[in-house]
């Protein structure tokens, strides 16, 4: 029997838990980086369709493309634009450790909400933000990360590449080289917490569920030191964020006018958004 590594087999069975899931037909996944977990449903779930996506396609997906069976389906495609697929192509789209990596945060839900059906769903796991303390998302999970928790958030840009000399030996060329990953590199959306709840919340989408996971990198002293130097004038409860998770599903109409009935319900029970 085929064994699939623990981290596929905890993402597998993620996937299987979201709303949506088992009833939908046409499923894509954004982002999906070796098409793994991908694989792994398409192989589960002969009956419904897949269909994959991530700008880079690297040696591991293009050997799986080659021997993909007929319900799958892997692409090389920016999630930015999505305009390989049609509208209301899916009933269910998911992602993971994805939209930290997309600026243009905005365009892409407005993509994803289009290819949805109505009634649709959006389901993404999103860390480490970067308003969290590895948010920098260079050498983040290494022993040897050069750069200190929020560090990131707390020293300028000069600041940290003269730390990287003074206190962790790299030459002058070797930290010039750590802050173009940190700043420069365009894959990287530097979106904190609040930004992309209020991004999501300005989207077509109705938020069904919302889960943030502490950082558990976050002490007392580390908001303190944020907060003497708050680079980027950060709301410091951002900082015990690390992770978010969350269902976002697509009504007919968000915004369309509410009946009468609504109107004076809404008025007796207290807004969903403020609970
Ligand atoms: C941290 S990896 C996660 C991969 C996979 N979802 C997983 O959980 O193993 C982020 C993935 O998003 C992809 N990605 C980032 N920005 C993208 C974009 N604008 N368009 C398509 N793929 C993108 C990267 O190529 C990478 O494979």
């Amino acid at each position: 029997m085929n064994t699939i590594p623990e981290r596929i087999a905890k993402q597998v069975a993620w996937v299987q838990k979201r709303p949506g899931f088992n009833r939908a037909q046409n499923i894509l996944e954004v982002g999906a980086g070796a098409f793994t977990t991908l694989a792994e449903l398409a192989q589960r779930y002969p009956d419904k369709q897949f269909s994959g996506v991530d700008h880079e396609l690297r040696p591991p997906a293009l050997a799986l493309a080659e021997q993909a069976p007929g319900n799958l389906q892997i692409l090389r495609h920016d999630v930015r634009n999505l305009s390989l697929f049609s509208a209301e192509q899916f009933d269910f789209v998911y992602s993971a450790a994805v939209l930290e990596h997309i600026k243009e945060l905005p365009e892409h839900l407005a993509e994803v909400y289009r290819i949805l059906r109505p009634g649709g769903r959006y389901c993404f796991s999103t860390a480490p933000l970067w308003s969290s303390s590895q948010g920098h998302h260079c050498d983040h999970n290494a022993a040897d990360c050069p750069i200190p928790h929020y560090a990131h958030l707390f020293k300028t840009r000069a600041q940290l590449g003269d730390f990287l000399i003074a206190e962790r030996g790299k030459n002058p060329e070797q930290s010039a080289q750590i802050l173009r990953r940190v700043y420069d590199r365009k894959d990287l959306s530097r979106l904190s917490r609040t930004q992309v709840r209020q991004i999501i919340e300005n989207s077509a989408f109705e938020i069904e569920s919302w889960k943030e996971g502490g950082d558990k990198n976050c002490t007392k002293a580390l908001i303190r030191a944020v907060e003497d130097n708050n680079v980027y004038g950060l709301d410091l409860a951002d900082l015990k964020i690390s992770s978010i998770v969350g269902s976002l599903l697509k009504i007919s109409d968000k915004h369309e006018q509410p009946s009468i009935w609504q109107t004076w319900l809404g008025r007796l029970l207290p807004s969903r958004k403020n609970d």
